[in-house]
């Protein structure tokens, strides 16, 4: 993926840049957008400055001009990189996307790969892993665990010990070095599981369709939007009688089935998940509705499924 040009590349926008950080940093949002504005007026062409000029525009309460910083964004970032079509879809001005863009995502995580355990576990209370573990447990051991998503591991470090062939499977690199240095898992590869020619490292030599005793997918499908791609390569890797093991966000009983939060992840209807599970062959086997983390000081709820593949 191409990094995020933070620099404009002209010394004096890019100090007008420092000072609309740091008026921001004060929380004068209005004045950082002025100042950001005067920068682009000097380089038009730095998307990453339209990007701050539409994050502090929406901070400011200026909705009109934040929508045309991102719209901006978006015309020039064509990767998808910066996620301008969430920002506008949250803002009202786009339909919410089916899906993230994978580029989006991939460097949302490729960046906070370092600091992933720390902020998530140490300081936001994350409880998947543990929680999605003791729903599968009673079904133990594993001949072969398929983990997608699996970030740095956090899931890994649960089930390795139950099972005999472990595999991993995520959309960002430094993730995986991450999960790869746990030393846990017998099989690592990047995978985009929004992309439905994700089959493609999925199943290379010697990773057959239908090997896995257990699929999962802690704290993954609040990334993905629309789940069924993800839901149809599942199927694919799970022998028949085998289970899948996930959490979405509740998303209550939005008719839609899944929509865009302010964090920009989506949350999930339950209704909509096993409607989706049902249509791909799974029976329901247990749920649990708990707190999953905590995000700008309170507790982010969650749904865990745990389904076998029956038909
Ligand atoms: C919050 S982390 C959870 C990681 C791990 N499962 C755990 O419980 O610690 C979400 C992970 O999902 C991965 N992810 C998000 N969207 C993805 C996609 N479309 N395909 C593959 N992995 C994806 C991210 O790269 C990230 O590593």
């Amino acid at each position: 993926m191409t990094p995020i040009q933070f620099s404009s590349g002209d010394v004096i926008a890019d100090r007008r840049a420092d000072y609309a950080r740091m008026l921001a940093e004060a929380g004068d949002h209005a004045a950082a957008a002025e100042l950001i504005e005067q920068a682009l007026e000097i380089v038009p062409g730095w998307t990453a400055g339209w990007f701050l000029l539409g994050d502090y525009c929406e901070k400011a309460a200026l909705p009109a001009k934040a929508i045309e910083a991102f719209s901006r964004v978006a015309e020039q970032d064509d990767t998808g990189l910066f996620g301008a079509e969430l920002k506008l879809a949250l803002l009202g001005a786009a339909p919410t996307p089916e899906t993230p863009p994978s580029a989006y995502v991939e460097g949302l995580f490729d960046d906070y790969a370092d600091r992933f355990e720390t902020a998530l576990v140490e300081k936001l209370n994350y409880s998947v892993p543990q929680k999605l573990f003791s729903m599968v447990a009673p079904h133990a051991p594993f001949a072969r665990v398929v983990d997608l998503g699996c970030g740095t591991g956090l899931f890994g470090v649960e089930v390795a010990a139950v099972t005999q062939r472990l595999e991993g499977f995520d959309l960002s690199a430094n993730m995986l070095a991450k999960a790869q240095e746990k030393g846990l898992y017998h099989h690592l590869g990047q995978a985009d599981l929004s992309d439905a020619s994700a089959v493609d490292s999925l199943f290379a030599a010697e990773l057959p369709r239908q090997r896995a005793d257990l699929v999962s997918a802690a704290d993954v499908l609040m990334y993905l939007g629309s789940l069924g791609t993800t839901f149809g390569l599942v199927r694919a890797l799970l022998r028949p009688g085998g289970l899948f093991a996930f959490s979405v966000e509740d998303g209550g009983d939005t008719a839609e089935g899944f929509s865009l939060q302010p964090s920009l992840r989506y949350a999930h209807a339950e209704a909509y998940v096993q409607a989706l599970l049902a249509e791909c062959g799974f029976t329901l086997l247990d749920l649990m509705k708990t707190d999953i983390r905590m995000d700008a000081g309170k507790p982010v709820f969650g749904i865990l499924f745990l389904a076998r593949l029956t038909a």
